[in-house]
């Protein structure tokens, strides 16, 4: 098998390799696809708004190999577990991981797509639970592949984010947004992509910092969407959209937002006014990022922290810590990316305080507690692809 990749994700490669011929005998194909960041635009994607996402370097890969039945066996190296499953609605598996593959599966079959029984074995290093979407990243490789091996690459590729999403929805209880499966799907390397989820137009943006770093600061607090109040966030939202009747809060203003504040609960209002806020956020970043105006993107990069734990609730104690501890060390922008409710920070950070800032925040952050955060250098890389 020929492949371009980091020394990395060679061994996770050889390893699933090693495993697919120990288990099923001779090599399928490799696919892979990949985590994300969102620079701004967080908790847009579900009221018709903007968001900033890029794929990155961390992925998930597959070996996937049709077996001539209608029976799929997949083997999860992190895990250490295998499970087998047929395509129909009721042949769902018990195992959590392997809902996202059968989910896929049966998405694709329900748009008129064919799957056929397949063997795979898969691998990943998007943490889990980071905020950085490893079950987007799990999607899409599959949905990638199961398009590649059984419909001639005929679904296209909004279609197979668009898989991907209703696979959380229907299989695993996330009533996501369609941002993760979209960068997932459409990343390219070195690009952010600014994409408006109503229309789904999108831009791809060079991603190219004057003088400054992204870098990923994990919290390691785990991150789990399906018991989280996500959906109940979704729901404030729609609650406020239908008391404006309007589709989504795309296209709600703060003037009418207080015109109804009297009718709906503190707590949708404040839902309501974080996304109002966050909607503009991410033009003015565009327009910011346009000018090389850095100070700008950071300043709004900290907003979006303050409404995401004050307004949207969103937060945690860790994360607001990493925060304040940005702040202190003069970090240009910080903020919670993703979800929420756990997961990493994304900073914006000037070259030449990156060393001093990740060594002081991952000093003061064991120090409180007990766990150094992981830190991860932002590369902005390719989304769903074949390896081999
Ligand atoms: C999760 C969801 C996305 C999006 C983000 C918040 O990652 O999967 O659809 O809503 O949260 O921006």
């Amino acid at each position: 098998m020929k492949t371009e990749q980091t020394e990395c994700s060679k061994a996770m490669e050889q390893k699933i390799h090693d495993e697919f011929s120990t288990r099923f005998g001779g090599e399928g194909t490799l696919y892979a696809s990949a985590g994300r960041i969102n620079l701004i635009g967080e908790h847009t994607d579900y009221n018709g708004g903007f968001v900033f996402p890029g794929a990155i370097d961390k992925v998930i890969m597959a070996e996937i190999r049709p077996n001539d039945s209608d029976r799929v066996r997949v083997y999860s190296v992190d895990i250490n577990e295998t499970a087998e499953f047929g395509l129909n609605e009721e042949d769902a598996p018990k195992e959590q991981w392997a809902r996202y593959i059968f989910g896929v599966c049966r998405e694709v079959i329900k748009r008129g797509g064919t799957v056929k029984g397949f063997d795979a074995v898969f691998a990943g290093n998007v943490p889990l639970g980071a905020g950085l979407s490893s079950s987007a990243a799990l999607e899409s490789c599959f949905a990638f592949a199961m398009n590649d091996m059984f419909n001639d690459n005929k679904i296209d590729k909004f279609e197979l984010a668009k898989i991907g999403q209703s696979t959380e929805h229907n299989y695993c209880g996330v009533n996501c947004g369609i941002m993760d499966q979209f960068a997932s799907v459409f990343g390219k390397k070195d690009c952010l992509m600014r994409l408006d989820c109503r229309s789904l137009e999108f831009e791809y943006f060079p991603f190219k910092l004057d003088g400054y770093t992204l870098v990923l600061v994990d919290s390691r607090v785990k991150h789990e969407l399906v018991d989280s109040p996500y959906n109940k966030r979704r729901q404030s939202c729609e609650r406020v959209a239908a008391k404006l009747g309007i589709e989504t809060l795309r296209d709600a203003t703060m003037e009418d937002l207080k015109r109804i504040e009297s009718e709906i609960s503190e707590e949708d209002y404040k839902r309501a006014e974080y996304v109002i806020g966050e909607k503009q956020r991410v033009l003015d970043v565009c327009d910011a990022l346009g000018r090389g105006d850095y100070e700008t993107v950071g300043e709004r990069m900290y907003q979006t922290h303050e409404g995401m734990s004050k307004l949207y609730e969103v937060s945690c104690e860790e994360l607001d810590f990493l925060n304040d501890v940005a702040r202190e060390c003069g970090v240009t922008g910080s903020r919670i990316m993703g979800g929420g409710f756990g997961g990493c920070t994304i900073n914006l950070v000037k070259n030449d305080l990156y060393e001093p800032f990740v060594n002081v925040v991952t000093k003061k952050f064991a120090d409180k507690y007990g766990h150094e955060p992981k830190i991860y250098p932002v590369i902005i890389s390719d989304g769903a692809r074949r390896l081999s």
